[in-house]
């Protein structure tokens, strides 16, 4: 049912308020500075001494894992590795005692990251998974799922999905924090009650629908796009590229800022727009400096900045306004616009927005 909307993609993305509140419901005890995961209950004590998480996933899942694992290191203090599903099961992945294997699968029946769980756990490894979908294969495969409860998800093209798998991780990484007594409970209580604010940023967020139309108008003509980040910002450059070719199919890439100059900035000439996603401050200026570099090759600078932002302003080319928010929201916030840029680039084009061609809404063969 679209409910009056000409495309899922766009109604599920802005369900997104809703579904991250759904998401974080029973798990987000603001009055006593808690998170609670019931389903990993019977697994307390592993995950107290395990010494490592291999997030397998394919696609916006892996994006999440990679975003995961900078927070799971942070706040739970936790080593952290980040597998495509494909590679992990073929390769003779090493499983030791100690390490907990976490599959994301919006569908949980993704074949690849299905099979990665199976090989997981016949190597007696600690299995979870966080998924979308209530009873689908991965959880049947794993010890103990947590739902993401976006609600169904029909564009091909995730979305609200991403944004509560997302938000799990967050959530997650402050429950190893807090039951491996690595937080201080004011710390925590401080960022619980920031994240409990997510569901009505995200709605601020949206306000950008309008920014993100008029710069499609532009960037639609293009065949070729790069995104960067750095830090956590990283994989939202991944994801805002994945989420452009997949439904505008306009050839784009993301990249770590900072390898720019290992390789991409030989591309860069006035046919190659760069979108910056710079809403997080702990790397500002060298946010800046990789900003002058694509503005001296002529470069078109698109910049998703946080709103107290004056640097960036004054040398991009279109400017993206986002509220300011910490590490844990940021990746979500800065990803909403890259969505709608993406959805309103395909429009433009004309494509399918909703059954891009040649993609499945799960694949469930290799
Ligand atoms: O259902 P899953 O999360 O396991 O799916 C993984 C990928 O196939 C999926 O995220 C795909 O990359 C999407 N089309 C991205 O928008």
């Amino acid at each position: 049912e679209k409910s009056g909307y000409e495309h899922f993609m766009f109604k599920e993305i802005f369900e997104q308020p809703q579904s991250i509140k759904n998401c974080m419901q029973c798990r987000l005890d603001t009055e006593r500075a808690l998170v609670t995961f019931d389903e990993l209950e019977d697994y307390k004590t592993e995950i107290i001494n395990a010494r490592r998480i291999i997030i397998v996933s394919c696609g916006t899942s892996w994006h999440a894992g990679l975003i995961g694992e900078y927070f799971i290191e942070k706040y739970g203090e936790l080593s952290v590795e980040v597998e495509y599903a494909s590679e992990f099961r073929y390769r003779s992945p090493i499983i030791n005692r100690g390490d907990i294997v976490l599959a994301i699968s919006q569908s949980g029946e993704t074949a690849d990251t299905l099979a990665a769980t199976e090989l997981a756990k016949a190597e007696g490894a600690l299995v979870l998974c966080i998924c979308n979908v209530v009873g689908a294969s991965i959880p049947r495969a794993s010890h103990a799922t947590m739902y993401t409860n976006a609600g169904i998800e029909i564009g091909v093209a995730s979305t609200k999905a991403f944004s509560s798998q997302v938000t799990v991780l967050a959530l997650l990484s402050l429950y190893i924090g807090q039951i491996k007594e690595k937080i201080q409970p004011q710390t925590a209580a401080g960022l619980l009650t920031e994240l409990s604010k997510l569901p009505s940023v995200i709605r601020k967020t949206l306000q950008c629908a309008d920014t993100m139309q008029f710069i499609a108008t532009e960037l639609h003509n293009f065949y070729n796009c790069l995104f960067l980040g750095r830090g956590v910002a990283f994989p939202v450059a991944l994801e805002g590229a994945l989420k452009l070719k997949e439904i505008s199919y306009i050839h784009a890439e993301g990249y770590p800022a900072a390898e720019m100059k290992h390789g991409p900035i030989a591309l860069i000439d006035d046919k190659m727009p760069v979108i910056f996603i710079a809403a997080n401050n702990d790397s500002y200026e060298k946010i800046i400096n990789n900003i002058q570099e694509v503005k001296a090759r002529k470069g078109m600078v698109i910049a998703i900045v946080a709103e107290d932002d004056t640097e960036i302003k004054k040398m991009a080319d279109f400017i993206v306004e986002v509220p300011q928010v910490n590490d844990l929201m940021m990746p979500i916030i800065s990803t909403i616009p890259l969505q709608l840029l993406a959805y309103y680039s395909a429009l433009l084009r004309n494509c399918d927005v909703d059954q891009p061609r040649n993609l499945a809404k799960s694949v469930t063969v290799e």
